[in-house]
């Protein structure tokens, strides 16, 4: 460097470039990016101008280092004045992007709820487990065997035909009845049993009350000296717990092949409490499920003493109980899965 004046015009050039450079320096980002540039020891425009103290004559040394220093200054003023400029800008618009207005109503989420199947079901299940009723769940596909003939129903049987059954072959069919387990509960567990049975059935049947596919609760209690009194007693419980304390039972004679006596259990009308309404037909009363006295050829079928035990079954139609206790007049609404119906039934 000959002299002060070619260091004043090359450090105006820097000044100038620098300057020059600005306006492509649109974010925060770009101005570090160009500020370590210039800044850079080895490389930079102004970082570099201290290394270059070696080629200085000595006597200029002193305004040298101060002229470099001095830009130095400059251009670091400059750099945070456009830093502090850009973010703010920049914090400006985040703050814009993320602004929450708590005024705006939620987007309401809708929540699950339980099918009215469900409910019942777990209603029933509540019920019995109080009373101390185990849970045996059976499998859908069972054996001819296990659907009639263990439960006193063997192939000639007229009480076949009450039942059209879905055959998978020969000795498979889809179970028509909660009953089939019934033989598993005792065949595999000695008395005392108590056991209720939940799941779904399958008939060859299909109008407003019956669907192909529906749901049952099977009921086994075996013990000694279990009797017809007991099964009243046990019932009245349950009909005043799902329909309502003032719910009595009534029993008619029936027939199933798997129980004797067999009885058909009939609730005291929940709805007009006995009077006659549209619910009952006028009688007072609706029919809920279908129950009995174990057989005994039943019970010695799985290798029960039948002059030391006795028991009683009933089997509860789920849906049934569903229709009657939402008020539902046809069992495909139960299945349909349509919202404007199961929106309705919630407890
Ligand atoms: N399994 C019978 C049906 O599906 C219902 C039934 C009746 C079950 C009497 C029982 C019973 O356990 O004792 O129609």
């Amino acid at each position: 460097m000959a002299d002060l004046n070619e260091l004043s015009e090359k450090l105006n050039a820097i000044k100038a470039e620098i300057k020059g450079e600005l306006d492509r320096l649109e974010n925060s980002k770009s101005v570090f990016e160009y500020k370590k540039a210039v800044f850079d020891s080895k490389t930079g425009k102004v970082g570099s101008l201290m290394r270059e103290m070696g080629k200085i004559p000595n006597e200029m040394k002193a305004e040298y280092g101060k002229r470099v220093n001095e830009i130095k200054t400059w251009a670091q003023g400059l750099f945070d004045e456009m830093d502090e400029r850009f973010k703010k800008e920049e914090m400006r618009i985040r703050y814009e992007s993320e602004k929450l207005d708590v005024t705006m109503p939620p987007v309401r989420s809708r929540q699950g709820y339980l099918h009215p199947n469900t409910l019942v079901k777990n209603q029933i299940v509540d019920i019995f487990g109080s009373m101390g009723f185990e849970i045996f769940e059976g499998t859908e596909i069972e054996t001819d065997y296990y659907n009639f003939t263990a439960l006193n129903t063997p192939d000639d049987h007229p009480a076949r035909d009450m039942q059209d059954t879905f055959y998978l072959s020969d000795k498979f069919l889809l179970r028509t009845q909660t009953s089939a387990g019934q033989i598993h509960v005792m065949e595999e567990k000695k008395p005392p049993i108590k056991i209720i049975s939940p799941g779904k059935v399958f008939r060859s049947d299909d109008d407003a009350t019956h669907s192909p596919m529906f749901s049952q609760m099977e009921g086994l209690v075996v013990d000694k000296g279990i009797t017809l009194c007991d099964l009243k007693g046990m019932l009245d419980v349950f009909v005043q717990k799902i329909f309502g304390e003032d719910t009595r039972t009534r029993l008619r004679p029936s027939y199933f092949p798997f129980t004797e006596p067999s009885v058909e259990v009939d609730v005291s009308c929940f709805q007009c409490h006995g009077k006659g309404c549209k619910l009952c037909k006028g009688t007072g009363w609706i029919e809920v499920l279908g129950a009995g006295v174990v057989n005994r050829k039943v019970l010695e079928g799985c290798g029960i003493d039948s002059d030391v035990y006795s028991g009683f079954a009933f089997g509860i139609g789920i849906e049934r109980i569903a229709m009657l206790k939402y008020g539902i007049n046809n069992i495909k609404l139960l299945f349909e899965s349509d919202l404007r119906v199961l929106d309705q039934i919630r407890e």
